[in-house]
C-alpha cells in the first residue's frame, strides 16, 4: 500500500478557502480568496488532507454546462508530491464528470500535463502566459465600459459553450473592469500579485494589442495575460511591448470533442477557468 492509500479523498466547503488559498500561494499562483470562494460556491472540490487535518492537495471540477466542465486547482503541497496525490484526485474528477455526463478541458503547467496525459487526456491549443512588471503611467481618457452582454456572446463564439455565470461573477468582483473600445473588448480583475487581463476579444491582433496597450497604461502594477499562442502577431507584439513569457500552458481536453468555438480569444480568461 502506498504512504497516501490511507488518506481519503473529502469534498471542500467554504470553510476551505484558507487552507487552499495556502496552498496555491506555496506553488507561487495569482489566485486569491475570490477565486477560492468562488470554486468552493460553484464548482465541485475535493481535497485530501495530512494527519494533522492540514490541508495538502485540491482538485476542482466545474460544471460549465451540461457538456462541458473545466478542471483546475490541480495542487499538491510540496512535501507530499510524487505520492499520487494529484492522480487521485483528478481521477475523482473525472468520476464525477462521467456521471454528469460532460467532456473535461483543463490548462496545464508542464508538471500538470505530466499527470494528466497518462489519465488520457490529449493536448488542443497552447498558451501564453506573460508578465509586464512595470506598466507605462500614461493619462489618458478612460477605456469606455463594456456590455456584459458582448462579452458573454464573443465567449461563447470562442468556447462553444455559455459561461455567463463566471463572466458575471468576474467582471461584478471589486476593482474589476470590463472595457471596450467598439474594436476590441477586455476583462481586467486582480488576482493575489498581479492584475490579470483576460479574456481579450477583438477583430485583429492590431486592435486586440492597442486594447492592451491602453489598459496597461491605465494600470500602475504588474499584470498577466494569458494568450493564445496561435495568435502569433499578438504575442509579438505584446513581447516588442516589453511583456516577458513566464510560462506555458497545455490546454489538454478529456473525453469526446463537444462544440468547437469559431474563433480563439487572443487571450484567455485564466488558466484556472479557461
Ligand atoms: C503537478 C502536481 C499537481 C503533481 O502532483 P503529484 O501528487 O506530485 O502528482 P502524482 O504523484 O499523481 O504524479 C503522477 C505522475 O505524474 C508525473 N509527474 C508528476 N509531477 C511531475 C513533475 N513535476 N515532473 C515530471 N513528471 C511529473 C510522474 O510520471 C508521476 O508518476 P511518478 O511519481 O510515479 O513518476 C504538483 O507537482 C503541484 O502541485 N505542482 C504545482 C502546481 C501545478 O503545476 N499544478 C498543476 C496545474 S495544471
Amino acid at each position: 500500500m502506498d504512504a497516501t492509500d490511507d488518506l481519503t479523498i473529502v469534498q471542500l466547503g467554504l470553510e476551505d478557502a484558507a487552507g487552499g488559498l495556502a496552498i496555491s500561494s506555496e506553488a507561487q499562483w495569482n489566485q486569491n480568496e475570490a477565486d477560492w470562494n468562488f470554486f468552493l460556491s460553484k464548482a465541485i472540490v475535493f481535497g485530501v488532507r495530512a494527519p494533522d487535518r492540514r490541508l495538502i492537495a485540491t482538485a476542482a471540477l466545474m460544471p460549465y454546462s451540461a457538456s462541458d466542465a473545466w478542471i483546475s486547482m490541480v495542487l499538491v503541497t510540496a512535501s507530499w508530491r510524487r505520492r499520487g496525490l494529484a492522480t487521485r484526485l483528478v481521477d475523482e474528477c473525472l468520476s464525477s464528470a462521467n456521471r454528469l455526463g460532460v467532456t473535461c478541458w483543463l490548462d496545464a503547467t508542464p508538471a500538470g500535463a505530466a499527470v494528466y496525459g497518462p489519465l488520457g487526456f490529449t493536448p488542443t491549443i497552447q498558451l501564453q502566459r506573460l508578465r509586464l512588471d512595470r506598466p507605462p503611467v500614461v493619462t489618458g481618457p478612460p477605456l469606455p465600459q463594456g456590455k456584459l452582454g458582448d462579452l458573454v456572446t464573443c465567449d461563447i463564439s470562442a468556447m462553444g459553450f455559455d459561461r455567463r455565470a463566471l463572466l458575471e461573477e468576474l467582471a461584478g468582483r471589486l476593482g474589476s473592469r470590463l472595457v471596450s473600445n467598439g474594436d476590441a473588448l477586455a476583462l481586467v480583475r486582480y488576482g493575489r500579485t498581479a492584475r490579470h487581463i483576460g479574456p481579450v476579444f477583438a477583430d485583429c491582433p492590431a486592435h486586440a494589442l492597442k486594447m492592451v496597450r491602453d489598459i496597461a497604461a491605465s494600470e500602475s502594477g504588474p499584470l498577466l495575460i494569458d494568450a493564445v499562442a496561435s495568435q502569433q502577431a499578438f504575442v509579438k507584439g505584446l513581447t516588442e511591448a516589453g511583456w516577458t513569457v513566464e510560462r506555458p500552458f497545455q490546454r489538454m481536453r478529456f473525453g469526446r470533442a463537444t462544440t468547437r468555438g469559431d474563433e480563439p480569444p487572443f487571450a484567455v480568461a485564466g488558466p484556472e477557468y479557461g
